[in-house]
């Protein structure tokens, strides 16, 4: 992956880059050396240097055992139990995978809202269906996914009978403590462990994104090579992490409060989801933070476009610039050109989409909208793995350029509490 930040120099002085690059040196060194905030969940920093083959083969063999006895699975999480892998799964994925009459296991995912027609409409789907089931949650008590496997495990056990269904059913939780693992102890199900030093956003590469990804059918030995080659870029000085980090930073200080990650390919519509949860939960505290949102273009330009070029000026895009395309289509030629694209005619529609980007490119910074890229050769699990570790990385610099403590997120509370109160939870 490449990062471009020559958009954002009608913006920002040099001088400020140069100290702000500083910064981040001594971020980055600080999360290296794991003396900053937050530095109880480091846990992520050497997971790819650390990777256990015995870990990553179980996990590709129970994939395997599971895409052989069920056509579906449908993987219970959500926030940082979810995020990663649906992003991964979604970047790889055919578009229509789960519509297209092929061998490959479906994905589905539960758990990750309160919706009661989204949970009985799943049901209903799965009742003639051959399923399995991966339930995430380290803490193994968080409402969402607790309430929808207690329902889904029940349909499962009737279906199958308990001793089949603890068979179907994968367990990815804490070590010891928590509900969910004293479950899966007395149930037998095959369980995976998330390390005590990982939080959830940054949890992608342990089991809760290495093993639904897997069971996709994706090569997780490749993503996992990609995040490798951007860990060991980003120990040394000066490099892309360091500089987003940087960047961000001074633009949110000179007014651009908010960020948007943008796609030209709807694959990468769920990483900017997790990339979202990332960015929001390490920096959104303590009144401070640049606010992350998410457009997919050219969709949006047809939608958001208007405030972007013309809006409120406290906005920069990120954009994640793909090369090629995995596949090929030509517009062709029409006799009667009543919609007078013949001009386009014998063109690939990948050309078009560029011309679009570039087109927007260049309305977006005359319209006063600073402009990061990143530059991914195509879509594959290399390219995924390294924006992933890039991601991770500059975050960490960043919530510490800030200064927050980017590995917490006492806010996500208080809804709870409240939520708790209403529904006369015990103790609260
Ligand atoms: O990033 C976080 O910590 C949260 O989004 C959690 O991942 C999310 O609440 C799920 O928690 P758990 O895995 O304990 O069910």
């Amino acid at each position: 992956m490449k990062l471009n930040i020559k958009n954002t120099e009608k913006f920002i002085s040099k001088d400020k880059l140069i100290k702000y690059q500083k910064k981040a040196q001594n971020a980055n060194n600080s999360l290296q050396n794991k003396d900053g905030s937050g530095n109880d969940f480091l846990g992520w920093i050497n997971l790819p240097f650390e990777v256990d083959e015995a870990l990553i083969s179980d996990i590709e063999n129970t994939a395997k055992e599971l895409q052989s006895k069920a056509d579906f699975m449908v993987t219970v999480g959500i926030g940082g139990s979810y995020l990663g892998a649906k992003a991964v799964i979604e970047a790889l994925s055919d578009n229509f995978s789960n519509f297209k009459d092929r061998d490959n296991i479906k994905m589905l995912f539960a758990g990750n809202n309160l919706s009661e027609d989204y949970l009985y409409e799943l049901v209903d789907l799965l009742k003639d269906k051959s399923w399995a089931m991966t339930i995430i949650s380290k803490s193994g008590t968080t409402t969402e996914p607790a309430v929808a496997f207690r329902i889904l495990k029940n349909e499962l056990e009737n279906k199958y009978g308990k001793n089949e269904a603890s068979k179907r059913i994968i367990a990815i939780t804490d070590k010891q403590k928590g509900a969910l693992k004293q479950l899966a102890d007395k149930e037998g199900y095959k369980t995976y462990i998330i390390p005590d030093d990982v939080g959830g956003r940054f949890s992608v590469l342990t089991p809760v994104g290495l093993f639904p990804v897997a069971v996709a059918g994706f090569d997780i030995q490749k993503l996992i090579e990609g995040v490798k080659n951007f860990a060991k870029l980003s120990t040394k000085k000066g490099n892309d992490a360091e500089t987003y980090a940087a960047v961000r930073n001074i633009l949110y200080n000179n007014g651009f409060t908010n960020e948007i990650l943008v796609n030209y390919n709807p694959k990468l519509t769920f990483f900017s989801e997790w990339w979202k949860q990332l960015y929001g939960e390490s920096e959104g505290k303590d009144g401070k933070g640049i606010f992350p949102a998410s457009v997919s273009f050219t969709t949006d330009l047809h939608s958001l476009g208007q405030y972007i070029q013309d809006g409120k000026r406290n906005l920069f895009e990120t954009v994640i610039s793909v090369e090629k395309s995995k596949n090929n289509i030509i517009l062709p030629e029409d006799d009667d050109n009543l919609d007078k694209l013949n001009y386009l005619a014998g063109k690939h529609i990948e050309e078009i989409n560029k011309s679009a980007e570039s087109g927007t490119l260049k309305a977006h910074l005359e319209g006063n909208v600073p402009n990061i890229q990143i530059i991914i050769p195509e879509i594959n699990e290399f390219y995924i793995g390294e924006l992933i570790y890039f991601f991770e990385k500059a975050c960490g610099i960043s919530g510490y350029i800030l200064g927050v403590n980017p590995f917490d997120q006492p806010g996500v509370e208080a809804y709870k509490r409240n939520m708790f109160q209403i529904l006369g939870k015990p103790g609260y």
